[in-house]
């Protein structure tokens, strides 16, 4: 997974988290409130029935305690409301039909202290009664109650809820919306330098020198990105060092190897005294060990003058028919001694291309010794190309049917000095000096085309390579 992604999921994750939990606590909170608030409400309503009643017995004025319960009814809240004296006895009730009527038994409630609640179901409605003493300066004359129907409190108390809950939902959600944004920022100002970073790393250890990525920031993030510029300098400095003694060293080597094979050349020739059979033997070999070592240094230095000053290209209309027919009939008797079938296949529509006849010779060279090296005996090589339309490119390949690269091997195919192992312990091809496809990609690119491959293990492998069509 994405690092950005995996931060905005992190960042989103604590931000919803984090509402979450704020806007539950909230309900929790405001739920808790408003019952207390409901509550004290109801202690206050008995407080003044309370007194109420008190002022009603002490004036002897029953119409003011009447009037009050009535008022005490209007509410949807109150189920029922009186007043009863020391004996038990409804002096005023809300059901007017009950007033002079004794209290049930098992509607006395003993030691009602400064006032009690209970909760009962009665004619399927939950109730919630309180009671209070009436007190006068003689003492307690009677008690007050008033049932309140439960279902009622708590939808009211509900609606409150669904009431704030609207209003607090609107700002959450705008804050939360806003939170996720700013986690995504967040995310990108972290993840989008290590992504710089990586494609550093990347063109880095594919060769580019120039891989500088910005280091502005002031922190740890900031010191890497000079840390990996400081390392790029030093890269290319080595580079540099590196190339200019490969190419004193290459070029000082030159002279002394042509001498070795002209020598050799001059001796196998006859011309000087007869040599015996194993004589002929050891020159062959000094004369193929030289010629071995001379492509090796001419790799060398063309790669070092490819990187000095780049190649100049002599480009004129070749047939890509022509070229590959040439091509096969060069590598014709190598390819029969190693015992693989070399052909060619372009179909006759395939225009003229616009290139450096010597450099596409070494292209091929190159790719066709690479895959009768890589071909068991018995193996199919086949060269081909085709016209890509609409882009303006003949499109190459060369195909065989050899041992294949390991996926893993493939993204450094076309470095330097890149080497694959045979995972075959039978299959020991000549080693050779792994410039090859350096040197390919580099002539390939240099005509304006691209290479790429394709392989894949003990089945085979093409390489593909364009070059612009003539005119
Ligand atoms: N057709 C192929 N099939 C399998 N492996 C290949 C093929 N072409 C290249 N390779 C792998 O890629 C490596 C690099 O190839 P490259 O041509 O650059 O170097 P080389 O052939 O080893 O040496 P030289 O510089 O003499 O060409 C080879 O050593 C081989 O492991
Ligand atoms: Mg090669």
């Amino acid at each position: 997974m994405k690092l950005f992604l995996r931060f905005s999921l992190v960042i989103g994750g604590v931000v919803f988290f984090v509402f979450s939990v704020f806007f539950f606590s909230l309900f929790f909170v405001e739920k808790n409130y408003l019952q207390q608030q409901g509550e004290q409400a109801r202690w206050d309503d008995m407080h003044r029935f309370s007194l109420v009643c008190q002022e009603s017995i002490l004036s002897a004025d029953e119409i003011v305690l009447m009037n009050y319960i009535r008022g005490l009814k209007k509410s949807q809240e109150v189920l029922w409301a009186f007043f009863l004296d020391k004996d038990q006895q409804i002096v005023t009730h809300s059901d007017v039909r009950l007033k002079g009527q004794k209290l049930k038994n098992e509607d006395f409630l003993k030691d009602l202290g400064k006032g009690i609640s209970r909760s009962f179901v009665r004619e399927g409605k939950s109730v919630l009664e309180y009671a209070m003493p009436v007190q006068t300066g003689n003492g307690v004359i009677g008690e007050v109650r008033i049932a309140y129907d439960m279902n009622h409190i708590s939808r009211h108390v509900r609606l409150a809820l669904q009431d704030i809950a609207k209003r607090y939902f609107g700002v959450s959600l705008i804050c939360f919306v806003l939170g996720i944004l700013l986690a995504a920022m967040a995310a990108r100002n972290l993840s989008h330098p290590i992504q710089q970073l990586i494609n550093g790393i990347q063109r880095t250890s594919q060769g580019d020198r120039n891989a500088f990525i910005p280091s502005d920031r002031q922190d740890e993030i900031g010191e890497l990105a000079q840390e990996f510029n400081h390392m790029v300098v030093k890269l290319g400095e080595l580079d540099q060092l590196k190339d200019g003694f490969i190419h004193t060293v290459s070029h000082d080597l030159r002279n002394p190897l042509s001498a070795i094979s002209m020598s050799s050349k001059m001796l196998l020739s006859g011309d000087y005294d007869p040599v015996t059979d194993n004589q002929k033997q050891v020159v062959n070999i000094i004369l193929s060990s030289a010629d071995r070592l001379r492509t090796m240094v001419n790799n060398i230095l063309d790669l070092a003058k490819m990187r000095e000053k780049g190649l100049s290209y002599d480009k004129n209309p070749l047939s890509p028919k022509k070229i590959m027919q040439d091509i096969a009939g060069l590598y014709h008797a190598f390819s029969c001694e190693k015992g693989v079938e070399l052909t060619v296949d372009c179909p006759s529509d395939v225009p003229m291309i616009e290139a450096d006849e010597e450099k596409l010779h070494r292209i091929f060279t190159n790719l066709v010794s690479n895959a009768i090296k890589f071909t068991r005996r018995g193996g199919t090589i086949c060269l081909g190309a085709g016209h890509v339309r609409g882009s303006g490119e003949v499109e190459f390949f060369v195909r065989d049917s050899g041992i294949g690269i390991s996926p893993e091997a493939l993204p450094g195919l076309f470095t330097k000095f890149s080497s694959v192992s045979s995972i075959d312990p039978h299959f020991k091809p000549l080693q050779g000096t792994g410039l090859g496809l350096v040197i390919v990609k580099a002539l390939v690119e240099g005509h304006g085309g691209q290479i790429r491959v394709s392989s894949e293990m003990k089945k085979g492998t093409t390489f593909y390579w364009t070059i612009p069509v003539s005119g």
